[in-house]
């Protein structure tokens, strides 16, 4: 990818699944990336992995969902490599049961809200002046295809994703024009293990016969849109959400 070696990155989320497949990919790039995560055990593994193939990578603790942990997260960037070019804004889960828009309780609610709204906003309220310090760089938020696909399950996972879609072209318009990209990615099904514990053998036929792309999406999909994102080569892409699920949907 061009001009995305000696960036430096920060992936909220990233002890595992995507985001963990993302920190590889990047560090294979030549980026400086700090992983952050609520699980730090699993983060420090994760980032040992990388380093022992050669990759320039930090875990630290994450609580995505409070200020000062965040603070603390895009300090930690800059601290070890004196900027931060990029924000994967990549965590989620943990919310509960996200039944239906009658049945669901207040705390899944409010959950939802903590973890797949304030976490982006609070990514991007330390994430984005330090960007600025050294001439702009690019958020990268994770949503999902369920923000737009219409499922009778999960509202508040939707309905909490869709707001980062929102978030993400105020961030493009608001400091646009002062160097700040930023752009949504909805993954598809992706074989984390977050997903695959709840897979059967006929599910997954059914999948593959719904996708054009004739496989299932693997974590190196997404991390591939996060890379391209990064670099130099989206420098003219700004305030887009990408669809990367193999043409499960397809839309403008
Ligand atoms: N896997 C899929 O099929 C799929 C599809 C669409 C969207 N997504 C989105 O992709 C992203 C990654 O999904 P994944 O499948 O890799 O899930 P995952 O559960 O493997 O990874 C999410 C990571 O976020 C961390 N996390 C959760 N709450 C946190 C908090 N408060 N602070 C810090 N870290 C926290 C978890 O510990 C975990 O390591 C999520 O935003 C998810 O909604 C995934």
């Amino acid at each position: 990818m061009r001009g995305l070696s000696g960036k430096v990155g920060v992936i909220a989320g990233g002890a595992r699944g995507i985001g963990a497949a993302t920190a590889k990919r990047l560090c294979e790039e030549g980026v400086k990336v700090i992983i952050g995560d609520i699980l730090l055990d699993a983060a420090e593994e994760t980032a040992a992995r990388i380093m022992a193939s050669g990759g320039d990578i930090i875990a630290i603790k994450l609580d995505g969902t409070d200020a000062v942990s965040q603070k603390t997260f895009v300090e930690a960037a800059i601290k070890a490599h004196g900027r931060l070019d990029f924000y994967h804004s990549n965590l989620a889960g943990g919310t509960g049961d996200d039944s239906n828009a009658v049945d669901i309780t207040e705390e899944v609610l409010d959950n939802s809200l903590n973890i797949n709204i304030k976490s982006h906003v609070l990514a991007t309220r330390y994430a984005v002046p330090a960007m600025l310090e050294t001439g702009g760089g690019s958020m990268i938020y994770t949503s999902s295809g369920s923000a737009i696909s219409g499922e009778n399950q999960r509202p508040a996972y939707a309905m909490t994703k869709n707001a980062i879609h929102a978030l993400s072209r105020h961030v493009a318009r608001k400091w646009g024009q002062k160097g700040i990209r930023a752009n949504v990615i909805c993954p598809g099904l992706i074989m984390t293990e977050a997903v695959t514990q709840f897979m059967t053998d006929k599910h997954i036929d059914g999948i593959k016969r719904h996708t054009p792309s004739h496989r299932l999406g693997q974590p190196e999909d997404i991390a591939g849109m996060v890379a391209f994102l990064a670099s130099d080569d989206a420098a003219f892409v700004n305030g887009q959400a990408w669809h990367v699920n193999g043409g499960v949907i397809m839309r403008d």
